[in-house]
């Protein structure tokens, strides 16, 4: 038999193209290595939001006092957050395999490699048998950057250091956790062990954590983790791990660490090696496959999506993805668009953007405004955070009078954000955008009182 479409990969990217595919009539055959449901599922955001969600409430429950309402010791037992971590993902990931049965996609459980093309489709081969497909679908995702700080290996080796894999599923709570990497994965991951007891030191390369974010949110959620007690270390590049220690230098000077568990969370990279990927001659640029807006590589009839094209390394852009490939498949002209797409750092509070920040507005050149206010303004937030603060930061094109960014900090954010990526993608101006109702009291009235500030 000859599929229509091979899909390489079942994350995100993958499993829901091959559903989408099938559903269209295509004959559709996904192969996938590991776990259905990919990093998203089984050791990403699924499991890191389960996580954080059992430290949000073990944070209130700490501060119910000042809501009037007495608890006499709340405390978190981990096992049991594991337990319902493991039973979420599992419902989850039955849920799509579900899906893709009902949809008609063949599974297959193994290691895909591809042979190269011949004049009947695309050779792809897994253990002893060989498939061929008129399409190819590329989605093979990302893996942990490990950088080469000597002892790393060594240190993962006996169990000291650990990626997202393995701290989604630690039995314990280290007395002292080292994170190495201030971006996403570490800044969720401080959270919840510095809720759940841990001692949590960050060490980041550059001067700032959070990567792209808004320098003023990102100061701002460093300072509320000081707070709470995790330790930032900024400018300091890890050269070594020996024993428990991670040493590094910092200030011209090399001190170290002592770590129960130190966690690397440097950054992913595209997973594109190991699967006969040169075996195509598949276009790539600095380790990630290339692709157009179609989703298309330099090989007709072979695409890319998710985190292997390495453009947004977000689940979300992953699923569109997946769509522009199926619609182009189907004839249909789709293409993907990577100016609005939220992010969203589920820390307490989150912070959650889309669009430009001031830097990005500035290095294109536009003339822009910007609004400020602090959360406080909004009803909902000053009842429900009681003593806290949050920033809501908007900026507008001069020029057209279009919303060109929305940056948030403060609970709720990640749930307002796609309003926000609606008004940039519809390019409304001011004027109208002002005319939108929105519900009252809602921590999404801020960006309303914000437009009013122009
Ligand atoms: P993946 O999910 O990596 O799936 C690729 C699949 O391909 C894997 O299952 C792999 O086993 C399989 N595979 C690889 N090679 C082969 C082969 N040769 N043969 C067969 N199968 C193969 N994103 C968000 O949007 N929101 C979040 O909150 C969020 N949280 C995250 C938290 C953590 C800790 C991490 C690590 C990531 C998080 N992400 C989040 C990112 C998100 O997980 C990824 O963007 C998403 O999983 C990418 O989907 P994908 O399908 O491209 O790849
Ligand atoms: P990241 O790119 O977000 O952050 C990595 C950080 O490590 C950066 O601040 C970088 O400066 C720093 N760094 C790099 N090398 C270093 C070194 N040698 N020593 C110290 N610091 C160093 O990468 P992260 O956190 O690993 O996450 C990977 C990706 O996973 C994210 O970019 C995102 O795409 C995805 N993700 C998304 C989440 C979400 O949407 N909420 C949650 C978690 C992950």
């Amino acid at each position: 038999m000859i599929w229509d479409l091979i899909v390489i990969g079942g994350g995100p990217a993958g499993y829901s193209a091959a559903q989408r595919a099938a559903q269209a009539g295509l004959q559709t055959l996904l192969i996938e290595k590991y776990k259905i449901g990919g990093v998203c599922l089984n050791e990403g955001c699924i499991p890191s939001k389960t996580l954080l969600y059992s430290a949000k409430l073990l944070d209130s429950a700490k501060h119910s006092e000042k809501y009037g309402v007495t608890i006499e010791k709340a405390s978190l037992n981990h096992a049991v957050v594991i337990q319902r971590k493991n039973k979420v993902v599992k419902t989850l990931v039955m849920g799509i395999q579900s899906k893709l049965r009902a949809s008609g996609v063949s599974v297959i459980e193994g290691l895909a490699e591809i042979l190269g093309k011949d004049p009947q489709g695309f050779g792809v081969r897994v253990q002893n048998d060989t498939y061929i497909g008129k399409q190819l679908l590329i989605a093979t995702g990302s893996s942990p950057v490990l950088p080469p700080i000597p002892g790393l290996p060594e240190g993962i080796e006996k169990g000291l250091v650990v990626t997202n894999r393995e701290i989604l599923n630690l039995t314990t709570i280290p007395d002292s956790l080292v994170i190495i990497g201030g971006g996403v994965i570490g800044l969720e991951m401080a959270s919840y062990f510095n809720s759940a007891g841990s001692r949590v030191t960050i060490l980041e390369m550059l001067d700032h954590i959070a990567g792209e974010t808004d320098p003023e949110i990102a100061g701002f959620l460093m300072k509320r983790y000081q707070k709470k007690g995790v330790d930032f270390k900024l400018g300091a590049q890890v050269i070594g791990i020996q024993d428990q220690q991670v040493i590094y230098k910092q200030n011209g000077e090399t001190p170290s660490l002592t770590a129960e568990k130190v966690l690397i969370s440097v950054g992913r990279r595209p997973v594109t090696e190991g699967f006969g990927l040169n075996n195509l001659g598949v276009a790539m640029e600095k380790g990630r496959i290339l692709t157009d807006e179609k989703c298309r590589t330099n090989i007709p009839g072979v695409f890319a999506a998710g985190d292997v094209d390495g453009l947004s390394m977000l689940a979300h852009t992953a699923y569109r993805e997946a769509e522009v490939v199926v619609g182009n498949i189907l004839g249909k002209s789709d293409i993907m668009k990577y100016t609005v797409i939220p992010t969203v750092i589920y820390t307490n509070p989150e912070v959650a953007s889309v669009g430009a920040t001031e830097a990005m507005a500035g290095q294109k050149g536009i003339d822009y405004e910007v609004a400020k206010i602090s959360m406080r303004y909004s009803g909902r937030f000053l009842a429900e955070n009681e003593g806290e603060d949050g920033i809501c930061k908007i900026l507008i094109n001069k020029k057209n009078q279009q919303l060109i960014g929305v940056h948030l900090l403060g609970n709720y954010a990640s749930e307002i954000i796609y309003g926000a990526g609606l008004m940039l993608e519809t390019e409304i101006k001011l004027a109208d955008l002002k005319k939108i109702i929105f519900p009252h009291p809602t921590v999404s009235e801020i960006i309303r009182e914000a437009l009013f500030e122009f």
